[in-house]
């Protein structure tokens, strides 16, 4: 989603907000751009449709971008096409100011029309503009910038996190929030401003991350924050504990088949100190919970979007399981508006990997709003969730820039199956299983490491799927939302059509499309249902539809009835989806590449979506 860099200080700011918005591609975009004051205190905006790479191309010779304080912007289009006049930075009338805007202006018609009935003339289809207008409006009227920028912003419906220069204060920058993450990052003489820390890492690991209705006066050598309604903010630096080579790609050909090959350490720092051996049970600190408030939970409430949102129904199915505390999980955006009953001692859980989704950020402050307590599960420190919520658990898997998601997912479904443990165990669950499940889990690591070892063989099953227009994914019990997980993964990157369905109930409906063409990608292991899933996948061979199948190592039936088996090693049955999705993130991302398409940067995808 969009992505904004802001730089003010002694460099050259062109090269340095290029190269930050750059390490923002990652959150999907499909135009970008840049404003610089340049030596003569001259406004230069620059905007280009399509990559970065486009930007840079329409770029003049360096001396006519050089200037010492620039922002720029990647635009992820919600209002008005992806093209070059609705690229960010916008400008009003006056062009002296130039603003950057992640969010949605809910009010943008309203102030539009005024705006224009007082003269304004609009360039775009965007509702950023109307703020570079309204800011030309206050303008007439006030001088200090801070307060033109407050003034505008007081009208304003809708979230947003913005940065602005203006011709008339060469040494300042304005950003502001509401909704929308924004930092400032602080240099040596030099100041940031970033919607994601990823953009400025290189330069300095030192940050404030603004707070709603907040703004930021940053001049060359000092800045000050205060609310929107002008009253003093005293802010905390924050310390990044990121290092700069997690946003790189190393040897791989991919941030997301990286992030797949991080799995068997990202899954360990999951668990990593939490469980509690001697006990046969996992602590979970961050949930500051005593002992007697996690023994009253009669309820859980998951919410969450997208692959957390799949996490959260194995989630389900392993909480029930060994704790027989019912779990609902919900989708955030359905949540949100749908006056939820949360019955008393009911926590709700919202699982966000990127902690900024703005439904899931919307139904944690509906559910807050009804008294209930709400805890957070996420991978980034410091964001809107982890701070908003009332306790939490960090799923420590370090940055994941892929916008298809795969060592998250496995991180938050170990979160889930820690706290499942630590909730059995405070009610019914044998101190012998919960042994043997930590025992396992510490396994888990080396048996994804295996798995990850068959990727050649998984890219050659890849190339003979890789031309379908169709797959279907099945499995049962906590393997059906892996079966989910499989397909959205196929159809978020190689633009395959895939739905996930439990595997009996195939017969209902999607039966009907089996034919030679059609794979179909299941989920068989060695448990008490296999004998059924077996079952419904003759019903697959009798159509001759192609059968891969994920099968525990040592059955040597299936080969029978499959075209192609990946085998996995054995587990215990509450541990199998942290390894039977390994393969699917394989096969989604070799199919993906095969295609010839771009893995991390899928078209229309963001990789965190801010706005509703
Ligand atoms: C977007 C991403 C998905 C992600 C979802 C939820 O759609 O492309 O990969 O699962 O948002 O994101 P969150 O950060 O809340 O887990």
């Amino acid at each position: 989603m969009c992505g904004i860099v802001g730089y003010i200080g002694k460099r050259n700011a062109t090269p340095i907000v290029i190269e930050g918005i750059k390490r923002l591609e990652y959150r999907g975009y499909d135009s970008s751009g840049l404003a610089i004051l340049n030596n003569n205190n001259e406004l230069k905006v620059f905007k280009k449709s399509g990559k970065i790479i486009e930007l840079e191309r329409s770029l003049p010779a360096p001396d006519k971008t050089a200037g010492k304080i620039g922002i720029a912007h990647t635009r992820w289009a919600t209002h008005g096409k992806p093209t070059t006049v609705n690229a960010h930075p916008h400008t009003g009338c006056s062009n002296k100011f130039a603003v950057v805007h992640n969010g949605i202006i809910e009010n943008y018609k309203i102030l539009k029309k005024k705006l224009e009935s007082e003269g304004h003339k609009f360039k775009s289809d965007t509702d950023t503009e109307v703020l570079a207008h309204l800011i030309d409006h206050f303008a007439k009227k006030e001088t200090d910038f801070t307060l033109i920028v407050q003034e505008a912003l007081k009208l304003v419906e809708g979230t947003f996190g913005i940065a602005v220069i203006n011709t008339d204060y060469p040494e300042k920058m304005i950003a502001a929030r509401r909704g929308s993450p924004l930092i400032l990052g602080i240099g040596k003489d030099e100041y940031f401003v970033a919607s994601d820390v990823a953009a400025i890492i290189i330069h300095t690991k030192k940050v404030i991350y603004l707070q709603d209705n907040e703004i930021v006066t940053i001049n060359r050598k000092k800045f000050e924050i205060t609310t929107l309604d002008n009253e003093a903010v005293k802010a905390k630096i924050s310390e990044i504990d990121w290092n700069v080579s997690s946003i790189d790609k190393g040897e791989y050909k991919h941030f997301m088949l990286k992030e797949i090959f991080e799995q068997p350490t990202s899954v360990r720092n999951a668990f990593r100190g939490r469980l509690v051996d001697k006990l046969s049970t996992a602590r979970l600190g961050g949930l500051a919970m005593t002992g007697e408030e996690l023994r009253r939970i009669k309820k859980i409430q998951i919410v969450a979007c997208g692959t957390s949102w799949h996490a959260g129904l194995i989630g389900k199915h392993i909480i029930e399981n060994l704790s027989r505390v019912p779990v609902e999980v919900e989708y955030a955006s359905e949540y949100r508006y749908k006056n939820p009953i949360i019955p008393e001692d009911t926590i709700v859980l919202v699982i966000s990997q990127s902690g900024e989704t703005a439904d899931t950020l919307a139904a944690l402050r509906e559910a807050q709003a009804k008294g209930a307590r709400v805890f957070g599960i996420t991978n980034t420190v410091g964001s809107t969730i982890a701070r908003e919520s009332d306790g939490g658990v960090y799923i420590h898997a370090g940055t994941e820039i892929g916008v298809a998601s795969t060592k998250a997912f496995t991180s938050q479904v170990t979160i889930l199956i820690l706290l499942a443990v630590l909730l059995g165990r405070m009610r019914n669950l044998p101190p012998t299983f919960g042994t043997a499940l930590i025992k396992e889990l510490k396994n888990i690591p080396d048996k994804i490491q295996k798995i990850l070892d068959k990727d050649e063989e998984i890219r050659k099953i890849a190339e003979t799927i890789k031309d379908s227009s169709n797959a279907l994914y099945l499995g049962r019990g906590a393997n059906y939302p892996v079966a989910l997980e499989g397909a959205l993964k196929i159809k978020e990157i190689s633009y395959i059509h895939a739905e996930g369905y439990p595997a009996a109930e195939m017969k209902h409906g999607p039966i009907s499309l089996i034919d030679e063409n059609m794979p179909v990608i299941a989920i068989a292991l060695d448990d008490a249902i296999y004998d059924k899933i077996i079952s419904n996948l003759q019903e697959v061979k009798a159509r001759n539809g192609r059968l891969i199948t994920i099968a525990t190592e040592g059955d040597e039936f299936i080969k029978e009835i499959s075209e192609s088996v990946i085998y996995i090693p054995k587990t215990i049955h509450t541990l199998q989806p942290l390894l039977s999705v390994i393969p699917l993130q394989l096969l989604a991302y070799h199919v993906a590449d095969l295609r010839g398409l771009d893995v991390d940067q899928p078209r229309n995808l963001a990789k965190s979506v801010t706005v509703e």
